[in-house]
């Protein structure tokens, strides 16, 4: 796990909780915690994301930088609470597609000291930060990246109007950047993104939702920033549309992979190394890949039990584990990360294109490593 956060997790509702004393997240202590793509030893599957965060070191270096640049605030509350989820490090996959694909479509930092990729590669990463916050407080969720959620530490309101606060700083960067085409594939990710939370609140406790429907909501909520990510690589260096197109396509496919072993991790992962909660999405609801195979092929007499949990979210004590067997007797999870290999391949094959070299093989690696995943 990444080092310690040197902050404190547990506050009290009180008058005047939010007041923070600005020094409390001074860019020494966050810099010094904030190490991409490291975590649990131990739990390290066969593919990682090693690859990736070697040969991007020095420009996920600057990523980093500009981040904690970029999050603060005179207001002291906003770099509080965002050093919070910053400095809890996270894999940092989005902005690591950015600048991996955009090495690969040829791009050369300049002297510049702040290269364009890097600096929207930032900005991809606040478009995340931000999605999670609101997440989490739309989810309802205690742990994320391992620590207590902003939520849970500070309440609804602050991370909410956090989360917007980050939003904007990464349309700051945007502009700063100068390309209205960067801007148009960002912009439009970030709508759909809260698109697919809006439509994922729609079939929540509906067990009648099909596997149509679920993908509708991942390809939004998560596979939008994965091919908006991807794709800006190639447009920062003025690649051929097919180039652009085969990129999208990468990361589309990656990140519906990725979300499908989300869906499947929710229920069978080590919580620890996952650095979230399992069973959250059992109890608000969530219809996922692994639930909606499973109602399909329960028997009448199972349907009553998945209806009181799900739907009615009456649970009790020991349903969460009875869900996990059924899930298990019926091969949903089995036949979840079989879908989340398809979705792989796919990825794998939309960089043929591409000539082999060190990036497209760290990109192919994140392929592997997200199927594999076990956090
Ligand atoms: C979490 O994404 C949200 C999902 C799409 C499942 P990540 O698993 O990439 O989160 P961090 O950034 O590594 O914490
Ligand atoms: C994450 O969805 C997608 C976004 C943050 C937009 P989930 O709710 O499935 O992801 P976790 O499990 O909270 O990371
Ligand atoms: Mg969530
Ligand atoms: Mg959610």
């Amino acid at each position: 796990m990444l080092a310690a956060v040197p902050l404190s997790v547990k506050r009290r509702a009180v008058p005047g909780r939010y007041r923070q004393d600005a020094a409390d997240v001074s860019q020494r202590e966050l810099s010094v915690t904030i190490v991409a793509g490291v975590r649990l030893e131990a739990s390290k599957p066969a593919a990682s994301l090693d690859r990736l965060v070697e040969l991007l070191r020095t420009d996920l270096a600057g990523v980093n930088t500009l981040i904690l640049e970029r999050m603060q605030s005179p207001v002291a509350l906003i770099p509080q609470l965002a050093g919070h989820i910053v400095a809890a490090g996270g894999k940092r996959l989005r902005p690591m597609l950015t600048l991996a694909a955009a090495r690969m479509c040829g791009y050369r930092p300049t002297d510049d000291a702040r290269p364009r990729h890097v600096a929207l590669a930032a900005a991809v990463e606040f478009i995340h930060t931000a999605t999670l916050l609101h997440d989490d407080v739309v989810d309802a969720s205690d742990l994320r990246r391992g620590l207590a959620t902003a939520n849970s530490v500070w309440g609804n309101k602050p991370s909410v109007l956090v989360g917007d606060f980050l939003f904007s700083r990464a349309f700051q960067l945007m502009v700063e950047d100068g390309s209205l085409k960067v801007l148009a594939i960002l912009s439009h990710a970030s709508a759909v993104i809260a698109e697919g939370e809006v439509l994922q609140l729609v079939t929540s406790n509906d067990t009648t939702t099909d596997e149509e429907a679920y993908l509708a909501v991942i390809r939004a909520k998560t596979a939008q920033l994965f091919a908006a990510a991807s794709k800006i690589g190639a447009v920062v260096c003025d690649r051929p549309e097919a180039e652009e197109l085969a990129l999208e396509s990468y990361g589309r496919n990656l990140g519906i992979a990725f979300q499908l072993v989300d869906d499947m991790l929710d229920y069978s992962a080590d919580e620890a190394a996952l650095g979230k909660t399992i069973g959250d999405d059992f109890r608000e609801g969530k219809i996922t890949l692994p639930i909606v195979l499973a109602f399909a092929r329960c028997d009448e007499a199972e349907r009553p039990f998945w209806r009181r949990t799900l739907e009615e979210l009456d649970q009790k004590p020991g349903d969460l584990e009875h869900a996990v067997q059924l899930l298990r007797k019926h091969g949903a999870l089995r036949d979840t990360l079989e879908r989340a290999r398809d979705y792989g391949g796919l990825a794998r094959s939309a960089l043929d294109l591409f000539r082999d070299g060190p990036e497209k093989r760290a990109l192919i690696e994140a392929v592997d490593f997200s199927v594999a995943r076990a956090y």
